[in-house]
């Protein structure tokens, strides 16, 4: 058998991967026809990302996850499995119908009463909840628009405690993040995070380049260490 590295057998084998340790169930295959009906952008984690996701839940004994882009719940479900029964996942949703479509996913799914969508811009609730004394979340997905992935970053550190895990999406975007003159915004998004990230002393980071069914892309993980004041 001839094995070539290309697109079509990354997409070929990411299914093989999917298919033995990540299949989907009714519910997860139903938030995917859902993104088409509701003409929603199919912007999800993959099977295997979402499974992966759920690992990092398990790794990290979370009881309490945070996701900013909750879509149509696609990876919400994932790592609502990943929870205890009595474990807690907030998502924020920027508009209100993907919301409502994601609730609809999540009921069906049997875990909506481990998850709770916030409605509103990410940049706003997140003062919200730390001024509110939110408790500390244990892991902290962060996947909604990218331009402010640092502004999110340090407001996730302050719903953060030392050994909370904070994964970014999207922080390869097809490689263009090698390129200093990209005039894309989402691109200068994730360059100026990752530059951050670098720097940061207070978590231990990487990013794994993640390849399959969706566009070459990349997870940033970062683990905090510690906080101090000045975040
Ligand atoms: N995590 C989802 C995909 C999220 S796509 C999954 O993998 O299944 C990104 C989402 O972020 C979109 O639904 C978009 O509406 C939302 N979003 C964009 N800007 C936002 C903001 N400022 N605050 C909250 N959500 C935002
Ligand atoms: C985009 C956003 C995502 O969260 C993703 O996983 C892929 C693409 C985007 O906005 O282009
Ligand atoms: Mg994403």
């Amino acid at each position: 058998m001839e094995l070539q590295l290309n697109q079509e057998s990354l997409e070929k084998t990411d299914r093989y991967i999917s298919a033995l340790l990540a299949p989907e169930d009714d519910a997860l295959q139903a938030v995917v026809q859902s993104l088409t009906e509701a003409g929603m952008p199919q912007i999800s984690v993959s099977a295997n990302q979402g499974k992966f996701l759920q690992m990092l839940a398990v790794l990290c004994n979370a009881r309490r996850i945070l996701e900013l882009g909750t879509l149509g719940g696609y990876s919400t479900i994932w790592m609502a499995r990943g929870l205890p029964d009595d474990g807690t996942l907030v998502s924020i949703e920027l508009d209100p119908d993907y919301a409502a479509v994601a609730q609809k996913n999540i009921a069906r799914a049997g875990v909506s009463s481990r998850v709770d969508i916030r409605v509103g811009n990410a940049l706003k609730l997140l003062p919200e909840l730390i001024r509110a004394g939110e408790l500390p979340f244990d892991m902290i997905f962060i996947d909604a628009d990218k331009p402010p992935l640092t502004e999110y970053f340090h407001l996730a550190l302050q719903l953060s405690r030392p050994g909370t895990l904070i994964v970014a999406d999207n922080v390869i975007r097809e490689g263009k993040v090698l390129d200093p003159d990209s005039p894309d915004e989402k691109v200068q998004g994730v360059q100026r995070f990752n530059q951050m990230l670098a720097g940061d002393s207070r978590v231990t980071a990487t990013i794994l380049q993640t390849v399959g069914v969706k566009e070459w892309d990349g997870m940033a993980l970062a683990v905090v260490k510690y906080l101090d004041k000045s975040n």
